[in-house]
């Protein structure tokens, strides 16, 4: 039995039920959060409710919760399902009202959907690297908005599976911004580049834990927007996200990326974000 939140209630998934006229069906008109679970516990909480309810806020949504009760909701959903490693889901649409593209009254509430399931991490793919496809970034001017509006982030992933990528990196006007459900990383004489945190990318909150691991250990970091040719010709590649942490990038459009095998530093990066899945597991709560 898995145990789902909507809308107050914590109840069996079978017995949920979803209005035809939800507002995040007919339009996508939604945002959400992916929040992993280590060892039982919430890694990045607070950034990730504080991030859910920015992206709330940006699409003039308001959410009957705080960032301490959706993180109480969170914390309830992996305990009560048994989650040891996984992640939890949430998402909030602008609620169920006959179909018009104008919101609907104030009477209509958000629906707030939320469950947390066993994700194993992905330490195969972390260790070996993963290839990636490039492809057209087709998204709208809003990237920054983590909205449940995520069709070209979709077709872009298929595109990449069909070519036997695990990956889409997304190129707009010729510069790299990031991964279909990832941020995009390179390294060039051991400096890390990433394209900065604007509209046109999601701030994700790997990326953030990323730079301050950076900073942290004096690893040199330059946010600014690069082409795709430069990214080709940086010394080591890697992606991340929630789920998938820090994945080096081997090959890119059938290309080896520096010896094709997972860079020094994305390795040194990947054993000091280890350390904070260590610190969290260590911590009493
Ligand atoms: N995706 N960019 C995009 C477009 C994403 O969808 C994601 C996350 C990221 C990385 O963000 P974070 O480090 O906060 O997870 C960047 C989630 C995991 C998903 O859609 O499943």
């Amino acid at each position: 039995m898995t145990i789902y939140f909507n809308n107050g209630v914590y109840a069996d998934k079978e017995t949920m039920k979803v209005s035809i006229d939800d507002r995040g069906y007919y339009f996508g008109d939604g945002v959400y959060e992916v929040v992993k679970v280590y060892d039982g516990k919430l890694y990045t909480a607070q950034e990730h409710f504080t991030r859910f309810l920015q992206s709330a806020r940006k699409i003039r949504l308001d959410l009957p919760y705080t960032i301490e009760e959706f993180t109480e909701i969170a914390k309830k959903l992996a305990t009560d399902n048994g989650i040891v490693e996984g992640h939890v889901y949430i998402q909030a649409t602008r609620g169920a009202a006959p179909r018009m593209h104008n919101f609907p009254g104030e009477d209509v509430e958000p629906m707030i959907t939320a469950y947390a399931i066993q994700n194993p991490r992905p330490l195969s793919k972390m260790k070996e690297g993963v290839a990636v496809k490039t492809t057209d970034d087709i998204r709208w001017l809003r990237c920054d908005i983590k909205s449940l509006n995520l069709l070209g982030n979709v077709l872009a992933k298929q595109e990449a599976y069909e070519s036997g990528c695990a990956e889409a990196v997304f190129v707009r006007d010729g510069i790299v911004t990031e991964g279909s459900s990832s941020n995009m990383f390179g390294v060039k004489d051991g400096i890390l580049y990433t394209h900065p945190a604007t509209n046109l990318i999601l701030n994700g909150i790997t990326r953030r834990v990323v730079l301050k691991l950076c900073a942290k250990h004096s690893i040199g970091v330059m946010e600014e927007p690069f082409t795709l040719e430069q990214f080709k010709e940086m010394d080591e590649l890697f992606l991340t996200s929630t789920t998938s942490e820090i994945t080096p990038i081997v090959s890119i459009d059938g290309n080896s990326v520096g010896d094709g095998a997972p860079g020094r530093v994305t390795e040194r990066l990947q054993q000091v974000f280890e350390e904070t899945i260590h610190e969290l597991k260590m911590e009493i709560n």
